[in-house]
């Protein structure tokens, strides 16, 4: 099914959620023109580049539909006055990070990217445009756009009035997984009050998702139900690492804990696994989002119920760090420590917000010098969440950390290894190799269950497993 009512998307953000949407849609939209643009050249260069391994964020699958639709019918550019003159719908995919100064700082989002988005569209636009929310946005952003649409437009005298239609239709994929979540999502959630735009963005949509998953909602709902979303997962996951704590106290297993309750369907088994806090770009900015939006309309109470789910978040970073150097006997002054993991989660390079940036920072401030791997995350991104450069000595002249290339080279006279992040390699270790290259006593901190207990324990090693009382 194809409608043929829109002829040309303009996707302003070429990040994690504009890039593999966009592929996605040209996938299964073979006769729109779909362009993705964007204000960091390097960035699309990288979009441009022929080889697709280097590709700027790492998604499986990705790079198959790169290249089967780059200059096809999904193109790439920083020319953003062309892309939006032409475009009939906009997708906004830009960034909405948590405000780091002015009123709001630490919570709200800052909408300044979303603005000049806005902006651009009122000014290089022609004829009527549907621009729809794709980032994740405060309620009621969708007025605030409106708003600079309709007054900061630029028309010349030969020119028709312009006019819009703002949508706001959230993105749900998780990255890791985006395509498989793009190509079969639980659902698509269009919120609007135009029934022909709506439509319109419908009927792309039904080239390939059935059309009983396609909700239609009102647009604040859909602002509010990605917030929301995003706020009951994180809560999952805070709910199963704090039980992790209690599971380690008690002498209780953290595994037969989630299997037990996840068999009631009214729970369900999906994000039970414990691990050492959650990552990634959105869950705490959103939840913080939220909190501001409470406090704002005096919803005090709800502000501090949801902010308990960030707290305990930090809280898990910092006990697994403490515990870390509680049982290398108080110290980890002048020890190596191999890092296994720096990414937020398996089979992406994004390490915003990962645990383990806090972890290895706390590390490296406590004296170790740490030798990091991480298949996919380089040495400048480490350098950049580190804050610290790669030759950066301690006192005693030494690298507080390196990249190691691989889990062998990376465990050289190492006192621990500490798995931060489950990528697939780890799950499968030879450790009674491992350990030959270690000093001993040598340790295990699991902080992603992923390493076979008894099998470390015969190699010799002493192993903490999150919620695993044999620790
Ligand atoms: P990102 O930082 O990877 O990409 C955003 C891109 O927008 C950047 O490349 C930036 O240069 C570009 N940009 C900013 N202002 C611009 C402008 N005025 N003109 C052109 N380009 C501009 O961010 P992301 O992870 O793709 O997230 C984008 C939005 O989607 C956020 O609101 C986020 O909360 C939401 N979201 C993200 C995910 C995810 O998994 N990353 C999932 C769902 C929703
Ligand atoms: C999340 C939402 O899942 C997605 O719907 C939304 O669009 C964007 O935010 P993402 O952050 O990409 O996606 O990944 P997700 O799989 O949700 O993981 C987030 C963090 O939680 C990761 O650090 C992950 O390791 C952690 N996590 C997830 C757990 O610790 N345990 C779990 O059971 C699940």
């Amino acid at each position: 099914m194809f409608d043929n009512k829109i002829k040309n998307i303009c996707c302003i953000g070429a990040g994690y959620v504009g890039g593999p949407t966009m592929a996605v849609f040209a996938n299964h939209c073979p006769y729109i023109k779909i362009t993705v643009t964007d204000i960091n050249e390097s960035r699309i260069n990288a979009w441009n580049d022929s080889d697709t391994s280097n590709l700027p964020i790492y998604e499986p699958g990705l790079d198959t539909l790169i290249s089967l639709y780059r200059n096809k019918n999904l193109f790439f550019t920083t020319n953003i006055k062309e892309s939006i003159s032409n475009a009939d719908l906009i997708f906004l995919s830009v960034n909405t990070p948590t405000k780091t100064k002015g009123i709001g700082a630490g919570k709200a989002s800052d909408l300044k990217w979303i603005e000049a988005s806005a902006r651009q569209i009122a000014k290089f636009s022609k004829g009527h445009t549907i621009v729809v929310e794709k980032s994740t946005l405060p309620v009621r952003t969708a007025k605030t756009i409106e708003n600079i649409l309709s007054e900061s437009q630029e028309i010349d005298n030969n020119e028709e009035k312009k006019t819009f239609s703002v949508l706001s239709n959230p993105e749900f994929l998780s990255e890791g997984n985006a395509i498989n979540d793009l190509e079969k999502p639980d659902r698509v959630l269009i919120g609007g009050e135009d029934k022909y735009a709506m439509n319109s963005l419908v009927d792309l949509y039904l080239n390939w998702v059935p059309k009983e998953k396609i909700i239609l909602t009102n647009i604040w709902s859909s602002e509010l139900s990605k917030l929301t979303a995003n706020a009951f997962l994180a809560q999952r996951i805070s709910s199963i690492n704090a039980i992790s704590a209690l599971c380690e106290a008690t002498g209780a297993d953290i595994k037969q804990v989630s299997k037990a309750i996840g068999m009631d369907s009214r729970i369900g088994n999906k994000f039970l696994f414990p691990g050492p806090g959650f990552g990634g770009s959105c869950f705490q900015k959103d939840i913080l989002n939220l909190v501001y939006l409470c406090e704002y309309y005096n919803l005090h109470e709800v502000a501090a119920y949801w902010e308990e789910v960030v707290n305990i978040n930090n809280w898990q970073k910092d006990r697994i760090f403490k515990l870390i150097v509680l049982k290398l006997f108080g110290t980890v002054f002048g020890k190596k420590l191999a890092i296994f993991g720096f990414s937020f989660k398996a089979n992406t390079n994004d390490t915003r917000n990962s645990a383990s940036i806090k972890i290895c920072r706390n590390l490296i401030d406590e004296g170790a010098i740490l030798s990091i791997y991480d298949p996919k995350v380089d040495n400048n991104q480490i350098e950049k969440d580190l804050n610290l450069s790669l030759n950066e000595t301690s006192s005693r002249e030494k690298m507080l950390w390196s990249r190691a290339n691989s889990i062998q080279s990376a465990v050289e006279d190492c006192h621990a290894v500490i798995i931060l992040t489950e990528w697939e390699e780890f799950k499968n270790i030879s450790w009674t190799k491992l350990i030959k290259k270690m000093k001993r006593p040598a340790w295990i901190f699991d902080t992603r269950s992923v390493v076979d207990v008894l099998k470390a324990e015969q190699a010799g090693f002493n192993i903490w497993q999150i919620g695993n009382y044999t620790s």
